[in-house]
């Protein structure tokens, strides 16, 4: 057996513009679901298995975390499996922790299952101040003490009756949190008696978390709305289920058939969880049927733009999409706004974008947008995962050859942007650097 695959780093990505798109692929496993599912797998002293989960970097990423606290990880096929019998150990050391926000998630297992953790802060996209605070609140709501370290979150259970364990009990989120949730969640579920979370936020990836853990033996009910129930077991065992389809992947495809006015089918997309998206995609004139688990996606009449568009939580549009919906709306003629409420520095695509030829003004949380500007295909650089997107948007629908760099951004949660879009009719190649560790 042997430590995990090394980190695919793809650095360029080169794409000739203008041509439309048609063909059918099918959406790969959900990056924000699989995440916590696999910091749930600690909870179990067993060997769990998630299946169809995606290759993408975040995966490895958090598979090389659960190697460096005894876990064992392989895969077959896109089935992912996760010996966590001997994941005994406590720490996390910074150089893993800081590689993306999700390595916060493993503090509620780590102290259910193990008594204390100790990691380095958490990183990912750098879009804003993404603290922990909220996550820190719903652990110290259970019993957790925490030892203030510069750069490090040291955390212990308290010793009640020999032992070391959380104790259930009320949380009270003020703020819509999807990462302060989960890691409630995961923290309640082992804990020592009930649990009741208010506040909870409301996204599919949260609801898939609990149906995850209730297949691993945990009492949970309520996800979905903004009051979950957890009652604490003392075991939970391994779990055994697959991997939604990335709601967020599914959107970003529609942005691509959006961009270049083409039309397109697609595999395996979790539509109810899409709403807020495909009535904006209606709005700029976009069309679309469902059936038998194919969507199929007409955008040759879209031309509409947006006079107001403001990301929200669940059920709300996804922040996720705002940068690929500005890349598409930076093509449609007129005047487009976009309101960013979830983060306070999720722009930065607009001044790659502008680089292109896109007309897209920043004041405050509002992007205005004059659509309608011929793109023209140039050097850009990705500066995180969904902007990245948003720039392989754009080359798509720009005149000539657009070299995109930085791209390691965009691997961290598409596996196959450049596959996918190749097999669409679209001509994507990709750069390796020197060093592919993969
Ligand atoms: C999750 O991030 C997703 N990441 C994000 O997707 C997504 O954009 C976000 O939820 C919102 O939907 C994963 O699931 C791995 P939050 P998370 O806690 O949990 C503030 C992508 O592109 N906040 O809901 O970090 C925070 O700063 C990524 O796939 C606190 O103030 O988001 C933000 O302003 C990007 N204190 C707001 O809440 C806290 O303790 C919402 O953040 C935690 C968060």
């Amino acid at each position: 057996m042997r430590a995990p695959l090394g980190v695919k780093t793809l650095n360029e990505i080169r794409i000739v513009g203008g041509r439309p798109l048609s063909g059918t692929v099918a959406i790969q496993g959900s990056k924000n679901a699989a995440l916590p599912m696999m910091a749930a797998a600690l909870l179990s002293r067993g060997i769990s298995v998630l299946r169809g989960c995606p290759k993408i970097t975040d995966v490895f990423y958090m598979e090389e975390i659960l190697w460096e606290l005894g876990a064992r990880t392989w895969w077959e096929g896109h089935d992912l499996y996760l010996d966590c019998r001997k994941a005994e150990k406590t720490r996390i050391s910074a150089a893993f922790s800081v590689r993306m926000r999700s390595s916060a998630l493993l503090l509620g297992p780590l102290l259910a299952r193990n008594g204390g953790a100790r990691i380095g802060y958490p990183g990912g996209c750098v879009i804003g101040k993404r603290p922990v605070d909220l996550h820190l609140y719903a652990l110290r709501a259970l019993g957790a003490g925490f030892v203030e370290a510069e750069e490090e979150i040291c955390a212990v259970c308290p010793l009640k009756n020999g032992e070391r364990r959380l104790q259930g009990g009320e949380i009270r989120f003020e703020k819509n949190s999807v990462g302060a949730t989960e890691q409630a969640i995961l923290a309640a579920a082992a804990a020592k008696g009930n649990s009741v979370i208010y506040g909870c936020a409301r996204e599919p990836e949260i609801v898939w978390l609990c149906r995850w853990l209730r297949n691993m033996g945990a009492r949970i009910r309520g996800e979905g709305t903004r009051c979950i129930f957890i009652q604490g077991v003392d075991f939970l065992k391994p779990g055994d289920m697959r991997v939604p389809p990335d709601r967020i992947v599914a959107g970003t495809y529609l942005c691509a058939a959006a961009v270049t006015r083409s039309r397109i089918c697609l595999e395996n997309v979790p539509v109810h969880e899409l709403d807020a998206f495909l009535s904006v995609y209606r709005k700029i004139g976009g069309q679309y049927t469902w059936k038998s688990g194919k969507l199929i996606a007409d955008a040759r009449a879209v031309g509409r733009p947006v006079p107001f568009l403001r990301t929200e939580a669940y059920p709300g549009f996804p922040t996720d999409l705002q940068s690929p919906m500005m890349a598409v709306l930076a093509t449609i003629p007129g005047e487009s706004r976009i309101r960013e409420e979830i983060f306070e520095d999720r722009y930065k695509a607009a001044a790659q974008l502008s680089r292109m030829g896109a007309r897209i003004r920043i004041r405050g949380k509002d992007a205005w947008i004059r659509g309608g500007y011929p793109l023209q295909g140039c050097e850009v650089a990705a500066e995180d995962l969904r902007g990245g997107a948003a720039l392989v948007l754009a080359a798509l629908g720009a005149r000539g050859i657009t070299g995109i760099s930085g791209c390691s951004h965009i691997h961290r949660g598409y596996e196959h942007i450049c596959g996918d879009l190749n097999a669409l009719g679209g001509m994507l190649t990709t750069k390796r650097n020197q060093r592919t560790l993969y």
